[in-house]
């Protein structure tokens, strides 16, 4: 059974809160627009495409909860809670990506009137959702050939079902290699500070019966020195029109580490994360969290009391260090800037 990481049940956007995973299964239920720009900021919901789902669903909160009487109305409080909602997490582009989306099928709708408006968005939301889960499966398709003959794969923070509508991207072509019965092995970066790879993909993977091995961040190097890794998957967050990609802390390190290993470093992601609009690396904004993440865990602090810390959410690698971006319309190889104007005319 594929795993519900966002859902419409009884006019509420649910969520399995993903901060208590992997202890707890608690749904969180989000009748109100902050409740859900709150789940979105906090990380109950996380992972580029399912934080688009959710807020996609938000939107359709707020068009279903309005007392407006007149569409322009309406148009103003679905702008305004657009531009909530994508403040709350300015890297993944797949947030922004999914209330424009909305908002257009809003203004298309407008004519017909509120009622009219009420309906669509719900249904947009629903496509949005659909979309995603049917793009992991054939980013899955197309990545699967992608994994070496003996099937030790290096993944970092959780770009599986839990950041999707379901399935993943990351981890979709190595849940389809072993689908068809290939050997595969995920070695999963445990990922700090907020331990996705530990918490989440670990989880995940023992779900779906997927050998694996945990390592600490630190021991990637060594593991790479070893012979033990084939090839490094990872998601993305944003890759801009030159190809540079936007992902987890931690991810450019891999990068570099791989290309002085010679080993493969794919990028998997659906086109929702392709921004044309932002020309490189350089130009996507990178989210600072709070450094208590870093100075604690679970809660419980591991540093000083009053150190400081830094916490960039995300880093950026150069187009130069990836060898492939997997997408559900194909595989992408250099020249990306080349690659991507073209994917755009691709179906
Ligand atoms: O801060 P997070 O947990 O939302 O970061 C998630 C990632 O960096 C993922 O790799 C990315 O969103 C791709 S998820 C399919």
């Amino acid at each position: 059974m594929e795993l519900r990481t966002v859902w419409w049940e009884d006019e509420s956007v649910c969520l399995i809160d993903q901060r208590k995973l992997p202890h707890t299964q608690e749904v969180v239920r989000c009748g109100e627009l902050n409740q859900v720009a709150y789940a979105i900021r906090s990380m109950q919901v996380r992972g580029a495409p399912a934080i688009g789902c959710t807020a996609a669903y938000g939107m359709a909160l707020v068009a279903r909860r309005s007392q407006a009487t007149d569409p322009a109305t309406l148009l103003d409080e679905l702008q305004q809670a657009k531009a909530t909602l994508d403040a709350q997490r300015p890297t993944a582009v797949n947030l922004a990506w999914a209330t424009t989306r909305m908002l257009q099928r809003a203004t298309a709708t407008a004519v017909e009137g509120v009622a009219a408006i009420k309906a669509a968005l719900l249904a947009e939301a629903d496509a949005i959702f659909a979309e995603d889960l049917a793009m992991c499966h054939a980013i899955g398709d197309h990545g699967a050939p992608l994994i070496p003959p003996r099937g030790n794969v290096l993944t970092h923070c959780n770009a599986g079902g839990l950041a999707t509508a379901g399935y993943g991207t990351a981890l979709a072509p190595i849940r389809t290699a072993f689908a068809q019965g290939r050997p595969v092995h995920v070695f999963v970066d445990e990922t700090r500070p907020f331990l996705q790879g530990a918490r989440l993909t670990a989880w995940e993977l023992l779900q779906a019966g997927i050998p694996q091995t945990l390592i600490t961040d630190n021991m990637a190097a060594f593991m790479m020195q070893r012979g033990l890794i084939d090839c490094v998957i990872v998601g993305a967050d944003r890759i801009a029109a030159n190809g540079d990609v936007a992902n987890k802390i931690g991810t450019y390190g891999l990068a570099v580490l791989a290309h002085y290993h010679q080993i493969p470093f794919y990028v998997a992601a659906p086109y929702s994360t392709i921004d044309l609009a932002t020309a490189s690396g350089a130009d996507i904004p990178i989210e600072e969290r709070d450094p208590a993440e870093v100075t604690h865990i679970a809660g419980i602090a591991i540093a000083p009391a009053g150190v400081p810390a830094a916490h960039p959410a995300f880093d950026v690698t150069p187009r130069e260090l990836v060898t492939a971006i997997i997408t559900e319309r194909g595989v992408l190889r250099p020249p990306f800037g080349d690659a991507l104007r073209q994917l755009a005319s691709v179906r």
